[in-house]
């Protein structure tokens, strides 16, 4: 979805400090009695207003108001079964948020990453596509570990920025020896992070904890929950002279903090990066997702922090083909430490 609402809408101006527009359905409503044509109606509705995705749109709306998650999976009776006075209502109520760009999550109040249902709640970052991709990474390069990890009882994990908890929530659930410190600077985000955790009966294994990583000493809460095995990130990597081209839908309603990464896209993940060693078990290892134009720029700043000791291993493309998340290891372990745990550092490769 990332992509899609980054694609250049250009639109300025927050719905908080505006005024709305007043909206009248085109259709007297009543009227349309079934499903198929309720979706029609809402889809051309959407798409005379310019809303993205409008179809797609419409269908999670009615889906979710018949009790359903996607349109496809309601029961073939409901698609000729009468809507009642109230189901017409509030679906048109739902639209209304879609007329003035609420993304879709946000209006269903849930949405699946990585086969879990988690609430989202504006103005907290709604997880995207790609983080999946990343989980999935992490998850392959702990489980070609196994051996290690289960030796350890572990991997302990370090999620910096944890949003919804989307992150850390799915490698809880894949990984059940795991456990997480989560931190987010945000109080939202702290607060859903907890309730998801909760829905998710995934809280005995997560520790969720306010922080923001850019305060000096910040590593220091950190410590008494380390060292960890791994740290795992989708960081605000947007470049600042970016954020102005976001999609209404993220402009609106997600918590600027959660994008924004300052002039290059790159305030938060060195910060992550500077702490990073202090927390890292010696052969520990730092899974980051960023922006296309990030291997190169963290490539070379790793290179003038040569006091921090780790590496670019490995570069990883997303599912559209751009380098997109980041394998960076500690590269001086201890003496006694167990040599296999993570591989030998190597030139940064580019994989598929
Ligand atoms: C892009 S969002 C990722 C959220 C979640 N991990 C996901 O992928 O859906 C970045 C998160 O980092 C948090 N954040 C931003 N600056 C931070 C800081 N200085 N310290 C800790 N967390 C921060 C934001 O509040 C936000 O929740």
């Amino acid at each position: 979805m990332l992509r899609a609402l980054l694609s250049g809408l250009g639109w300025r101006g927050g719905i908080w400090g505006c005024t709305f527009t007043s909206w009248r359905p085109h259709l007297p409503l009543a009227r349309l009695l079934n499903v198929t044509e309720l979706v029609n109606h809402w889809t051309a509705v959407f798409e005379k207003r310019g809303i993205p995705e409008a179809r797609e749109s419409s269908e999670y709306i009615v889906a979710h108001v018949l009790g359903a998650k996607t349109f496809q999976s309601l029961r073939p009776e409901l698609w000729t079964q009468p809507l009642t006075p109230w189901q017409l209502q509030y679906i048109q109520e739902l639209s209304s948020y879609r007329l003035q760009r609420m993304p879709v999550q946000y209006i269903l109040g849930e949405w699946d990453f990585q086969g879990l249902s988690l609430k989202m709640v504006p103005p907290v970052f709604i997880p995207r596509p790609e983080t999946e991709e990343l989980v999935e990474w992490v998850l392959e390069e702990v489980t070609q570990r196994s051996r290690v990890v289960r030796a350890q009882g572990g991997p302990l994990i370090l999620e910096v920025g944890c949003g919804s908890g989307a992150i850390s929530l799915s490698l809880l659930s894949k990984l059940p020896q795991s456990q997480v410190i989560a931190v987010d600077k945000g109080e939202a985000a702290i607060c859903l992070a907890n309730e998801n955790a909760h829905r998710l009966q995934l809280q005995d294994r997560i520790r969720i904890i306010p922080l923001d990583v850019t305060l000096e000493d910040s590593w220091a809460h950190l410590l008494p929950w380390g060292p960890v095995d791994l740290i795992v990130s989708n960081p605000p990597y947007v470049f600042h002279r970016d954020m102005e081209q976001l999609a209404p839908e993220i402009l609106s309603y997600e918590d600027p903090v959660a994008l924004d990464g300052g002039e290059e896209g790159m305030d938060i993940i060195s910060h992550i990066l500077a702490l990073a060693p202090r927390l890292l078990k010696d052969s520990g290892s730092i899974f980051l997702e960023v922006d296309p134009r990030h291997p190169e720029l963290v490539g070379s700043w790793l290179q003038s922090r040569p006091d921090l000791f780790l590496d670019l291993v490995t570069v990883r493309r997303d599912f559209c083909g751009r380098p997109r998340f980041l394998h960076i290891q500690r590269s001086r372990p201890q003496r006694g430490c167990p040599a296999d745990a993570w591989p030998v550092p190597q030139p940064p490769r580019v994989a598929g």
